[in-house]
């Protein structure tokens, strides 16, 4: 292929069509549905066929929209980069000097010399159809460059023009909302130093009303853990892009000559229909080497059990429980460390506390091992209480601005992980105790957004802070190579591609009312497959909502996730820990087909009903659920589908009820012989159960 050209990246059932011609940076022509093999004359065809004529009172040249958008070509819409050198080399005009292509991948390298900057535009069509690019800037010249922004775009058809993005607060993470993109900018922001609970997450534009099943859909995702923003701009010209990248704060990032700055990887997810666009992030998260593929171990977190109230004998006696009923992994929450009775105190002490645990945590880590579950432990390790040894030695170690503390949250301070010394200490005590106790598993906290952070008597440093806590897990991974990290903060407040890089888990949320979980773990599974979604059956009264629940509805909301469990189980009636017994049963039984399956969401009208499942890659067997989130106005819902089996073959259709039943009614079809075709579970379906008002009932679906 000649390198000079027009490049036809395609995987998956997805093409990206890039114009690299007249070593300009690369421009997308199309991207989305597959266009097959085409050859060099038809691909150039394609590129002239996007030429539009140039319309009235605009530039005299058709605008050329790299992925890089650059206003020395017309552009008005964002630039992808912004900066300065003393208020010079604002408009840099990029000529592409190196072209390298592959299969799979094109890689840029322009350079402008009069504005001595350089830029390197990274594009990847992944495996699953995923598209990923990131761009770098290098400072060329003598001066210092300040990076404002560096922003990558792809452009979208103009059918598409219903956004799709989430928002959220502590306890009810990645809420959807919709509306229509109209001329201007929808843009998302991230200013908290962490991902946050209200992120966009992944911002799409679809055709109207698209749904699970059907209608084109485009997204972004920024695969960074910090300042970050997504955006869809719509322009008068009717051209439209979809975009994020880091945000910088002011002067956060400024190069020396020769110094480079890369943004995140900014993914791009094409799917006819959100289930499609979903899957893309599944199937490609699923064939990265760290991907978690042993059986996710079924998990007890003392947390909401025993909150700070650490004893041993309690805990002991919470650890035989699990181990009767099944857990395979036991972690032991917040309060294990120096002066950390509650939490105003104690951050960044790293050691056992000789007050609560005499005898360290040899004995819960021996009787824990003992009982055959591995032992995992919580720490928060970019935090800082002001009462604490830590800060007290080291003040100058708290991130702030202009020698001003930030205001506190959650009675606590950032610990400043770009200082060198900060960082080793953290690494060191990390790496003590985790060595000590050979712990598997660490719940990675992080429970406030970072207001201020700067350097002390430095600049914004979020950045580097971002960059470092990356670091931090990375180092621990290689120091102990079996090490599992779950990414948690705040509960789901730390959800995204640059920290799944380093962690194997996210905590989806601190609520763990089922019927809040239904929808957080339906939404967060745009992004991420149920395996590293934690997921927990919590008491029968909800600590956050105070709402009051059945067994069977937390643990058959739980199941399709990384099943564990944080309930006092010496409050759990015998006929209790049976049938949470059982449902730990059913999913290590389901969990191979629950996390290597393809997700299928029905469209549903009514809403108080919601239909999903797993179905195995080989459409052989598939697992649905059918829940009940509340009364419609009406008492039958109608009938309940299942899509994406084989259409031609027959499948056994059965129930799960575990249990006393818990007030399901039954239909007729249940005492028949419940063998159905494919085709006809999607095209017809099957009349459901009658539930009680928040309740879930599982089917087996099973091709004889
Ligand atoms: C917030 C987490 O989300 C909880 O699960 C728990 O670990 C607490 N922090 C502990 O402080």
């Amino acid at each position: 292929m000649p390198a000079n050209d027009v490049v036809h990246l395609t995987a998956g059932g997805v093409s990206l069509l890039l114009d690299c011609r007249d070593r300009a940076l690369p421009a997308v022509v199309h991207w989305g549905a597959a266009l097959g093999p085409l050859d060099h004359d038809e691909l150039v065809a394609i590129a002239d066929g996007d030429v539009a004529p140039v319309a009235p009172n605009e530039v005299d040249v058709p605008v050329r929209l790299a992925i890089l958008p650059e206003p020395h070509r017309g552009w008005t819409g964002r630039p992808g980069l912004s900066g300065h050198r003393d208020g010079r080399d604002w408009s840099p005009a990029f000529t592409v000097t190196e072209l390298e292509v592959t299969a799979a991948t094109v890689v840029a390298g322009a350079a402008d010399e009069t504005a001595g900057l350089a830029v390197r535009l990274t594009v990847e069509m992944l495996t699953s159809g995923l598209v990923r690019t990131r761009a770098a800037v290098t400072n060329t010249a003598p001066g210092t460059y300040v990076v404002d922004d560096l922003t990558v775009a792809l452009p979208i058809p103009s059918r598409a023009r219903e956004i799709l993005d989430f928002a959220g607060r502590w306890g009810k993470e990645r809420t959807p909302q919709r509306r229509e993109l109209v001329v201007g900018t929808h843009e998302r922001e991230g200013r908290k130093g962490r991902t946050g609970a209200d992120a966009a997450t992944v911002l799409s534009v679809g055709t109207p009303g698209f749904g699970f099943a059907r209608g084109e859909v485009w997204g972004v995702h920024t695969a960074w853990s910090g300042n970050h923003r997504h955006a869809a701009e719509r322009l008068a010209t009717g051209r439209q892009t979809i975009g994020g990248g880091e945000l910088l704060l002011p002067g956060e990032v400024r190069l020396g000559t020769g110094e480079t700055y890369e943004g995140p990887w900014v993914y791009g997810a094409y799917g006819d229909g959100l289930d499609d666009q979903a899957r893309r992030f599944h199937r490609w998260l699923r064939s990265r080497p760290q991907h978690p593929r042993s059986p996710r171990p079924t998990t007890l977190n003392v947390w909401e059990a025993v909150y700070f109230d650490h004893d041993l004998a309690r805990l002991t006696d919470l650890a035989e429980r699990a181990a009767r009923i099944g857990i395979e992994r036991y972690v032991l929450d917040d309060g294990w460390f120096r002066h950390r009775r509650d939490d105003h105190a104690g951050l960044g002490d790293w050691y056992v506390d000789e007050d609560v645990w005499p005898d360290g945590l040899g004995p819960i880590v021996d009787r824990v091992r003992a009982l055959g579950m591995e032992f995992g432990l919580w720490f928060e390790p970019e935090m800082v209480n002001e009462d604490s040894d830590l800060a007290r030695a080291h003040p100058e170690w708290i991130m702030q601005a202009d020698g001003r503390l930030p205001v506190r949250s959650r009675h606590q301070q950032v610990l400043n992980l770009a200082i060198p010394e900060a960082f080793a200490h953290v690494l060191d005590r990390m790496s003590a105790i985790i060595g000590e106790y050979g712990i598997e598993y660490v719940k990675w906290d992080h429970n406030r957004d970072l207001v201020e952070a700067g350097h002390p008597g430095g600049g914004a440093a979020v950045h580097e802070q971002t960059l470092a806590a990356y670091r931090l897990m990375a180092t621990l991974k290689e120091r102990f190579p079996a090490l599992e990290i779950e990414s948690c903060s705040s509960g789901g407040a730390r959800v995204d591609l640059g920290v799944i890089e380093h962690t194997d888990r996210v905590w989806v949320s601190d609520d763990i009312d089922p019927l809040e979980r239904q929808q957080m773990h339906r939404w967060t599974q745009q992004l991420l497959p149920p395996e590293l979604l934690g997921s927990h059956v919590a008491s029968g009264r909800n600590h956050t909502t105070g709402r009051v629940h059945d067994l069977a509805f937390r643990a058959g909301t739980a199941i399709v996730g990384h099943l564990g469990v944080e309930w006092d189980l010496a409050r759990a009636t015998p006929a209790e820990e049976s049938e949470l017994a059982e449902w730990i049963a059913s999913y290590r039984q389901w969990r191979a087909l629950l996390h290597g399956g393809d997700l299928v969401r029905i469209d549903e009208v009514d809403d108080t009903r919601l239909v999903y499942g797993t179905v195995a890659p080989d459409r052989r067997q598939a697992l649905f659920f059918f829940v009940s989130t509340g009364r419609s106005e009406v008492s039958g819902t109608g009938r309940m589908t299942f899509r994406d089996l084989d259409p031609e073959a027959s499948y056994r259709v059965d129930p799960v009820v575990i249990g006393d039943g818990h007030g399901v009614v039954a239909p007729a079809w249940w005492s028949g012989d419940r063998v159905f075709r494919g085709r006809v579970l999607e095209t017809v379906g099957l009349q459901p159960p009658l539930l009680p008002a928040d309740a879930v009932v599982p089917f087996r679906v099973t091709a004889v």
